[in-house]
C-alpha cells in the first residue's frame, strides 16, 4: 500500500497535463472543441447562446451596442426579471418540488427550500420590502451571513427592481457605513447573529454601530438566526423582524418588475488602489446571462445536480455561483454557514457525503489548509458522488492542484481553475471541463468569446513564457458597466492604461484587470497576481491603502506602509511597517491598538500578520516608499535587491532586524 502510494505520488508529481475522463466528457454540457472557433467567427452574435438561457419579457434584437466605449451595452432592447428567471420559471416548468436551496448551519441544523418554497418566500419578502417603502432603483444593503434569507432577500430585491448591495458579514461596522453612504442606501437587511466555531456572534451590534455613523434614516429588517442564543438587542422603531414581516404578507404575490437588460441588478463594493472601495455595477441582462452561461459551460451544472460553491455570498463568487448562475439553471445549490474545521476538519467532506454533492467549487487557500491538515480527513468520507471540482480567487500551485485532484477528486474529476474578478461578473479564463486538457498551475485558455491576451507595457503581445500584463480586448456580457456614480474612475481604473481614451472606436479600448500573467505556446494563461496595490489574503481582496489609512487613524501612528508577504495557507498575509509619533512606545499595547484599528475599519480578514515598528520607511530620492524592499523583508529574504537609489539606505538593516524579532 505504502509503495503504491509513493509510486502514485511520484507519477502525479511528474505529470504535467491531465485530460478529463471519457465518462465525464460523455455527459458534459459542452464537449465540442469547435466552440472556440464558433464564438470567434460569430462574435458578438455568439453571445445569443448565453442570452437564450434566460426567459425574456421582451426579446432583444441587438446583442451588443458598442457605440460609446467603454460604456458597452448588452441585449439592451430586451427586458426581463432576474427573480423570475431564478425562481418562477422553474415553478411554471413543473420543477416546483425540486430543491432550490439546501442549507446547513454550523451546528448541523438544516433547512430545505424547494423552488415552490423559494417562490413563496421571495414574493412575501418582496411585498414586505415594498410596504417598507422600497421603490424600483432604490439600493437595498444586505449585511448578512450565510443564512437562506440572504439569497431570498437578493431575489426579493431583484423581483421589485431594487438593486442590492451585499456587504460581507465579516466586514466591520465602519465598512458597512462607508458602503451605505456611498450608495445612498436607506434600507438594510441584516441578522441578529450567526455561528462561528460554536460561538454565537453578535452581528446586530455591528450593524447598529454602522447605522449610527449615517446621517440619513434607515429602515432595517433583522433576521432572527440565533433565537434564544441571541444577544437580546431590542428592535428600534425603524427595525423590523423579518419573520413577522413575511408572516404578515403570507400568501401575497408581487409581479416581477420588467427590467431593462441594462438596468442595475446589484452593486458590489470591492477594493482598489485608493482607500475608497469601488461600487462595481452589474446589470440584469448581461450579468445574469453570463453567470448562467458560465455555470452551464464551466461548472457543468445540470438541474438534477447538487452543486456546492463553498464561498460566501458576500463576495462576487457567491453572487454568481451560489445564487444567480445555479438558480437560473434550476439546480440545487448548497449553502453552509460555518467554517471547514468545525467541529472537525472533515466538515466539508461530511457535507459532500451527506448531500451527495456532484460539483464542488472552492478557493486555493482552502485547499492549502486541507493539505496541511492531511488526507486522513477526506479519506474518512465517501466522496464518490463528486464529478467536477473548481477553484477560484488566487493562483493555485501545481502541488495543491494535484492534491485536490487526487485526494478530493480521487483522480476522476476534472478541475477548473477559474480566473475572473468582481468586475468581470463571471469566469473569463479556464479550461472547459468537457473539452480541454488541464495543466496544473495554469488557469487555461480564455473562454470562448473572451479575447484575453498577455502584453508588455506598450500593449504588445509578449512571447510565450514571458511575464506580462493581462488585458481583455473585447467586451463581454458579464462585465461591469461602470463604478457607481463615478464614470471617470471607471475609465481611469480599468481602461486608461491600454486604451486611447479619446477614441470612439471600440477597437481602441482595452480592459486592464491589473493582473500580471504569462502565456504558453498553447495559449494557456498562468496568472501571476495583482500588479496594483491590492493584496489577496485567503482569496479576499484587500487594498493596501485601506489598511494603511486604518493604521494611520490609530492614535500615536505617524506613518504606515502595508505590503503582502508570502503565507503558506493564506497565500498572502498583511505586513504593516509603522512609524510612531514621538512619545509613543513600540510595545505590545501599541501593536494591539493597531490590530484593533484595522479590525474596526475593515474587519478581521485584514488583520496584520506582523506589525513592524521602524523609525523610517525606505524611500527613494523622490520620496516614494520602496514597497518592493518591504515585501522582500516580509518574505524573509536576506539578499535584498538594489538599494542604491534609496535616500536612507541605512534604515534597511534596522527594519530587517526588527522584522526578525
Ligand atoms: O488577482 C486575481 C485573483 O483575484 C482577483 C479578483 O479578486 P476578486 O474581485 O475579489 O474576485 C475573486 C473571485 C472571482 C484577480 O484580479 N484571482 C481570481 N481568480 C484567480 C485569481 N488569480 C489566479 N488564479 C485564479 N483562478
Amino acid at each position: 500500500m505504502v509503495d503504491d502510494d509513493t509510486e502514485l505520488e511520484a507519477r502525479l508529481e511528474e505529470q504535467e497535463t491531465f485530460d478529463p475522463s471519457e465518462e465525464f466528457v460523455a455527459q458534459a454540457n459542452v464537449t465540442d472543441e469547435g466552440i472556440y472557433e464558433e464564438f470567434e467567427e460569430n462574435w458578438p452574435e455568439c453571445w445569443d447562446r448565453a442570452g437564450k438561457l434566460l426567459d425574456w419579457d421582451t426579446r432583444y434584437d441587438e446583442i451588443l451596442d458598442d457605440s460609446n466605449p467603454p460604456f458597452y451595452e448588452w441585449f439592451a432592447d430586451g427586458t426581463l426579471n432576474a427573480a423570475y428567471n431564478c425562481v418562477d420559471r422553474h415553478v411554471e416548468n413543473g420543477d416546483k418540488n425540486r430543491v432550490a436551496i439546501k442549507w446547513e448551519g454550523e451546528l448541523g441544523d438544516t433547512r430545505t427550500y424547494t423552488y415552490q418554497d423559494l417562490y413563496r418566500e421571495v414574493n412575501e419578502f418582496a411585498a414586505a420590502l415594498r410596504d417598507l417603502g422600497v421603490e424600483e432603483d432604490d439600493v437595498v444593503t444586505l449585511y448578512m451571513p450565510m443564512v437562506p434569507e440572504l439569497p431570498i432577500a437578493m431575489l426579493a430585491c431583484a423581483r421589485i427592481g431594487a438593486p442590492h448591495s451585499v456587504v460581507f458579514a465579516g466586514f466591520s461596522a465602519e465598512a458597512l457605513g462607508t458602503r451605505m453612504r456611498s450608495a445612498d442606501s436607506e434600507y438594510l437587511v441584516t441578522c441578529d447573529g450567526y455561528y462561528r466555531r460554536g460561538d454565537a456572534l453578535d452581528h446586530l451590534a455591528k450593524a447598529n454601530e454602522g447605522l449610527e455613523s449615517l446621517d440619513h434614516d434607515v429602515e432595517t429588517v433583522v433576521v432572527d438566526r440565533l433565537g434564544d442564543a441571541g444577544h437580546g438587542h431590542g428592535l428600534t422603531e425603524n427595525q423590523h423582524d423579518y419573520a413577522e414581516l413575511v408572516a404578515e404578507q403570507s400568501g401575497n404575490r408581487v409581479d416581477p418588475v420588467e427590467r431593462g437588460a441594462e438596468d442595475m441588478l446589484f452593486l458590489m463594493y470591492t477594493s482598489g488602489t485608493t482607500g475608497q472601495p469601488k461600487g462595481v455595477k452589474h446589470t440584469t441582462g448581461g450579468y445574469l446571462a453570463y453567470a448562467a452561461w458560465t455555470t452551464h459551460a464551466v461548472l457543468d451544472v445540470k438541474p438534477r445536480d447538487t452543486y456546492w460553491c463553498a464561498a460566501d455570498i458576500g463576495w462576487i463568487t457567491g453572487h454568481s455561483y451560489i445564487v444567480y448562475g445555479p438558480l437560473a439553471l434550476g439546480t440545487t445549490t448548497l449553502m453552509y454557514e460555518g467554517t471547514p474545521d468545525y467541529p472537525e476538519r472533515d466538515r466539508l467532506w461530511e457535507l459532500v457525503e451527506k448531500y451527495s454533492v456532484d460539483i464542488f467549487y472552492t478557493a486555493p487557500t482552502a485547499i492549502r489548509a486541507f493539505m496541511k491538515w492531511g488526507s486522513k480527513f477526506p479519506e474518512r468520507r465517501d466522496l464518490s458522488s463528486l464529478r467536477l471540482l473548481g477553484t477560484v480567487g488566487e493562483p493555485i500551485n501545481p502541488r495543491a492542484w494535484k492534491w485536490y485532484y487526487r485526494h478530493i477528486g480521487e483522480e476522476e474529476c476534472p478541475i477548473v481553475d477559474t480566473w475572473w474578478q468582481t468586475e468581470t461578473g463571471g469566469m473569463m479564463i479556464t479550461t472547459l471541463p468537457g473539452v480541454g486538457t488541464m495543466k496544473p498551475g495554469s488557469a487555461g485558455p480564455p473562454l470562448p468569446g473572451i479575447d484575453a491576451t498577455v502584453v508588455d507595457t506598450k500593449g504588445e503581445p509578449v512571447e510565450a513564457g514571458r511575464a506580462g500584463y493581462l488585458t481583455v480586448d473585447e467586451p463581454w456580457p458579464g462585465m461591469l458597466r461602470t463604478l457607481y456614480n463615478n464614470d471617470e474612475r471607471f475609465i481611469d481604473e480599468y481602461w486608461r492604461e491600454y486604451s486611447d481614451v479619446d477614441s470612439d472606436d471600440p477597437d481602441d479600448w482595452v480592459y486592464f484587470p491589473e493582473d500580471g500573467a504569462k502565456i504558453d505556446e498553447d495559449g494557456y494563461i498562468t496568472i501571476l497576481g495583482r500588479v496594483d496595490d491590492v493584496l489577496n489574503v485567503s482569496g479576499h481582496r484587500l487594498g493596501t491603502m485601506e489598511i494603511e489609512s486604518a493604521i494611520v487613524g490609530v492614535e500615536g501612528v505617524a506613518e504606515a506602509a502595508v505590503v503582502g508577504g508570502e503565507h503558506d495557507v493564506k497565500g498572502e498575509a498583511v505586513y504593516a511597517y509603522v512609524i510612531l509619533e514621538d512619545g509613543y512606545d513600540d510595545d505590545e499595547e501599541m501593536r494591539e491598538r493597531i490590530v484593533a484599528g484595522v479590525e474596526d475599519a475593515i474587519g478581521p480578514i485584514a488583520r496584520p500578520e506582523q506589525v513592524i515598528f521602524t523609525p523610517e520607511l525606505p524611500k527613494t530620492r523622490s520620496g516614494k516608499i520602496m514597497r518592493r524592499l518591504l515585501e522582500e523583508i516580509a518574505n524573509g529574504e536576506e539578499e535584498l535587491g538594489d538599494t542604491t537609489t534609496l535616500r536612507n539606505p541605512d534604515v534597511v538593516e534596522e527594519i530587517q532586524r526588527k522584522a526578525q524579532r
